[in-house]
């Protein structure tokens, strides 16, 4: 089994990362181009969200053919080419396996609509109730119910997402074997790690029933056939080599869930992204509402997930962005007076901890959200969801717009910015989602904050090569009650690291512990240079500092 303790894996929405043909797409070509960059910042892996012929309704989750590329975004030639350049660097590929649901344009949903029996039985097709009622009362997870017309058929086909993302049965031994091959077919092209999307909604019920909550969730998420599923999926597919790393994308998922997925004994994925500790901004658990993070929260979700993980057996993957994410520092910080000092936290907070990092296009170099100010700046089909039911609920354009700013996908999803020429460098067309203002001074090439923040995160992915320390030692929170400072402790074979990470953008003091300052303190990284440790440690604005104690 390869080692991916050691691993930082780099994410990248190829929509946005470099486009090379003046489409005002992202496309391969644009990745090879920028390997080196990627080389030298020192990630191992590259998490390439989808590619594959789509109609793009919801950025390519809406997959129309799982084994070819969309020509938008290049050739076979290219993605040749790409698994060779990357691997001269030691860098590998993970694609993006969405195994829940097809586009409703794939040949299965239209020969199932023209009437196939065969291709209606890869999906969740049910009549109405006796009432007349939908089939079920659950919700898509996108607005509005999940449930739409089958053709001008009697039939409802369930959507989980967006309507043109329908459900696959994945009771359909037929359609597991569809997924697998799709799956073994990239394997055999090189790729070396799988991210498979929403992989605990899989193992719907047979009895498809109402919900008593009038949502869901419950019905079809982490079932116990899942596990058997993802165990079956692992012996069919990816388990068949040494060397392939999977991470599952977990949908409101639990630590015990959590553990059962990514335990070594219980061969089902290396790991798993869990969301709870990116909610700490939901009003009421209601994302679409604008509410200050709750620190406390934050940190005892982190500390319940680093230990229930450590305990059990279990591995994180820790993150703080990705595409369906806004930008962590905009949301946890302030980017407008301590833009280093923000992202550098952030950053070393979850470098530091037990799983495997990854680290989103872009987040290098302290990109923020794009605030834009007209609904038709964004693309996301959430949001634009999420806008028309906001109004309906009667609030302001104002009012609507600033949740959006907040909490839109597209904060994740605007162009990389290279450099400060027109469009960041991005493209010579006209992008496909406009480039936020502050290009000019954050951006790759830009001397000042973009490269120190850069800087700082080469540091953090050496030190995790170097350390077995931070790639395996145990885990401990410390004042876990501190309202403003996250403080913990990582441990392994008698050498421990304290790392202490300020929140916000006044001066706080920590009382240490006794015990900790026993021990001979080796200053090892920190945002605002060498520090002692000291009894009543105070911290600067978004200060993170780390001591090796031994
Ligand atoms: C999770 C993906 O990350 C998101 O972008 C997508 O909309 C949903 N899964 C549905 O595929």
């Amino acid at each position: 089994m390869t080692n991916f303790h050691d691993k930082v894996i780099y994410q990248i929405y190829p929509k946005s990362f470099k486009d090379t043909t003046g489409n005002g797409i992202g496309d391969l070509k644009g990745i090879i181009e920028k390997l080196p960059y990627l080389d030298e910042l020192g990630v191992d892996m590259l998490w390439l969200n989808p590619f594959y012929p789509s109609p793009q309704n919801d950025n390519g989750y809406d997959v129309a053919d799982y084994t070819a590329i969309d020509p938008m975004f290049g050739t076979w030639e290219d993605f040749d080419t790409l698994v060779q350049e990357a691997d001269k660097r030691g860098i590998s590929l993970m694609l993006d396996m969405v195994l829940n649901h097809t586009s409703t344009e794939h040949e299965w949903f239209q020969k199932a609509l023209a009437g196939d029996k065969k291709y209606q039985d890869y999906y969740l097709l049910r009549e109405a109730q006796a009432d007349g009622s939908l089939p079920t009362n659950w919700e898509s997870k996108f607005g509005g119910k999940a449930w739409s017309k089958f053709g001008d058929t009697d039939l409802y086909y369930l959507h989980l997402y967006d309507k043109t993302q329908a459900d696959l049965d994945w009771r359909n031994p037929e359609v597991r074997q569809e997924l697998y091959d799709a799956v073994n077919f990239w394997l055999e092209k090189g790729v070396k790690g799988l991210r498979f999307d929403v992989i605990n909604v899989i193992g719907k019920d047979e009895q498809l029933s109402d919900a008593d909550d009038g949502v869901g969730k419950k019905l079809y998420t982490d079932t116990p056939i899942v596990h058997e599923y993802i165990q079956e999926l692992n012996r069919e597919t990816f388990g068949k080599y040494d060397d392939v790393v999977t991470v599952g994308e977990m949908s409101s998922t639990t630590v015990k869930n959590g553990i059962d997925y990514s335990h070594p004994d219980r061969d089902e994925l290396s790991m798993i992204f869990s969301f709870h500790h990116l909610k700490v901004d939901y009003k009421d658990g209601d994302k679409w509402t604008k509410a200050p993070f709750d620190f406390l929260e934050l940190k005892k979700l982190l500390d319940e997930w680093q230990r229930g993980m450590n305990e059990g057996g279990g591995w994180n993957a820790v993150f703080w962005n990705n595409h369906d994410q806004p930008r962590a520092n905009s949301r946890f910080g302030d980017v407008d007076n301590y833009p280093f000092e923000t992202a550098t936290m952030l950053a070393q907070t979850i470098h530091f901890l037990s799983g495997t990092p990854f680290v989103y296009q872009g987040e290098e170099i302290g990109m923020t959200n794009p605030n834009f100010n007209k609904i038709d700046d964004y693309v996301d089909i959430e949001s634009h969801n999420a806008y028309q039911e906001l109004k309906n609920r009667g609030m302001s354009e104002a009012e609507v717009m600033e949740i959006i700013q907040e909490k839109s996908r597209d904060n994740a999803r605007t162009p990389m910015q290279w450099d400060d020429s027109k469009n960041a460098g991005f493209t010579d067309g006209t992008p496909w989602l406009k480039i936020p203002e502050n290009y000019k001074e954050r951006n790759v090439e830009s001397k000042r904050v973009s490269q120190s923040i850069r800087d700082y995160y080469k540091q953090l992915i050496q030190l995790r090569k170097e350390y077995k320390l931070i790639q395996e030692g145990s885990y401990e929170s410390i004042l876990l009650g501190h309202q403003s400072i996250y403080a913990y402790m990582r441990e392994y074979e008698g050498q421990k690291l304290l790392v202490l990470n300020h929140f916000y953008g006044d001066e706080a003091i920590i009382d240490l512990p006794q015990h900790l300052l026993k021990k001979e303190a080796r200053y090892l990284l920190g945002n605002k240079g060498e520090r002692q440790l000291e009894e009543k440690f105070m911290m600067q604005p978004y200060e993170t500092v780390a001591f090796l104690l031994d």
